[in-house]
């Protein structure tokens, strides 16, 4: 084999989606170099769906730090949301209780944003590589070798390694098993998620729990919806034509104020996997772990993409505390700063699941249980209060 090519940077980034290149840009904002690969291509990234819902401080730090201001202009601002069951709508008033918004803007627009500005910062970003592997982690000069889209065999030597290389990461394997813990729950359900040529059914989501299982209507533009239903982990999409999609989410939708989905032409149907992950600690050596690569809620809530780039806040903290101050102590900071947050963020997506969805194993008591949970919830300003505080984001640590 070629001898490989060696890049020599500060930061080595394995995974280019939003959180390693929302942290490549925070750092190089502070003048210190990185590089960052992906195995996926740029186009690849582009089309893969996620979540559509930004936390107020997300949205801050988009704007704020110069990635982009589309979120402004092209982005919702939602002002709460409705949770629906019985048939009826209750709107949890974000604004009202906690002053804060979200913002429907989707996942695929912040990477897009993000690409874009590291593109005309003179980012060093490679897309579409392959064979990655990470070498020497806990040595000075800890390295990814990869071959790049040209064929080329390349290797990246770095001060500092990070992983932000998604829920199949290869970097949080090379914590060894005596020394990380993991934490897992798994749920007995999965969603259908659709895109569909439809206009809006509603100014702002819904989060509906029927007899029939949870629905969620989000929106993606004018004239295209994403909406989502519970279903079985082992569902085929196949298995669904356009009209059993429809049937099923009205039916869950339904109620006595006669509110009815509108319908248009489904473009996309996919299974969202559902379980709930932590694997601690978030450094090791001079690799810090980032986003999914460290973590996954299920969807519920919107957390995973908010959660990534929060821990980003964290990370290029105490990456600038390490690098420009040699204060190599800020790196002990960062596994409990960010775990703080993800552990409140993997309560609150368990609790919005397990309030909203139908479990094949409930008892009648569990089913009237979480109905009383439902009417805790909407029934008075302190029972709604912390749904809004934490749809909205807490503050950072
Ligand atoms: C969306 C996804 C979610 O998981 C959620 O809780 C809210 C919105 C979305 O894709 O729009």
């Amino acid at each position: 084999m070629a001898r490989p090519t060696i890049t020599r940077t500060t930061v080595g980034i394995v995974g280019a989606g939003p959180a390693g290149l929302m942290l490549s840009h925070l750092l190089a904002l502070s003048g210190i170099e990185s590089v960052a690969i992906d195995r996926r291509t740029r186009r690849e990234i582009e089309e893969t769906h996620r979540a559509g819902i930004l936390e107020r401080d997300s949205v801050r730090m988009l704007v704020d730090s110069g990635v982009s201001n589309r979120v402004l202009t092209d982005g919702h601002e939602h002002k709460g949301i409705d949770l629906r069951f019985d048939g009826v709508s209750h709107r949890i008033d974000f604004q009202g209780l906690v002053g804060a918004s979200t913002w429907l803007y989707p996942q695929t627009d912040v990477f897009i944003d993000l690409a874009t500005a590291r593109e005309r910062d003179g980012g060093d970003v490679r897309f579409g590589v392959s064979d990655t592997t990470v070498v020497d982690v806990t040595g000075s000069q800890p390295g990814i070798r990869f071959t790049d889209a040209a064929g080329q065999a390349q290797e990246i030597r770095c001060e500092y390694l990070i992983g932000a290389d998604g829920s199949h990461s290869v970097c949080r394997k090379e914590i060894p098993q005596a020394q990380r813990r993991q934490f897992f729950r798994e749920y007995p359900f999965a969603w259908f998620g659709i895109l569909a040529q439809a206009p809006m059914s509603a100014p702002e989501l819904i989060y509906t729990r029927s007899d029939r299982g949870f629905a969620l209507i989000s929106q993606r533009t004018e004239s295209v919806q994403r909406m989502y239903f519970q279903c079985a982990s082992t569902e085929n999409v196949d298995d669904w034509s356009d009209e059993q999609i429809w049937d099923e989410l009205q039916s869950r939708l339904a109620g006595d104020d006669g509110f009815a989905l509108k319908e248009g032409a489904i473009m996309e149907k996919t299974v969202l996997p559902f379980r709930s992950f932590v694997q601690e600690p978030m450094r090791y050596g001079n690799m810090l772990l980032a986003g999914d690569a460290a973590h996954t809620v299920p969807p519920t809530g919107a957390k995973g993409l908010n959660l990534a780039l929060a821990d980003v806040r964290v990370l290029t903290e105490v990456l600038e505390r390490a690098v420009l101050k040699n204060d190599t102590d800020a790196l002990d900071q960062y596994t409990p700063r960010a775990l703080d947050r993800v552990w409140k963020a993997q309560h609150f997506s368990y609790w919005m699941t397990t309030m909203l969805h139908a479990d094949a194993d409930a008892s009648p008591f569990d089913i009237q249980r979480q109905l009383g949970e439902l009417r805790s919830v909407v029934g008075s300003e302190a029972g709604s209060r912390y749904l809004a505080e934490a749809y909205t984001g807490w503050p950072t640590a």
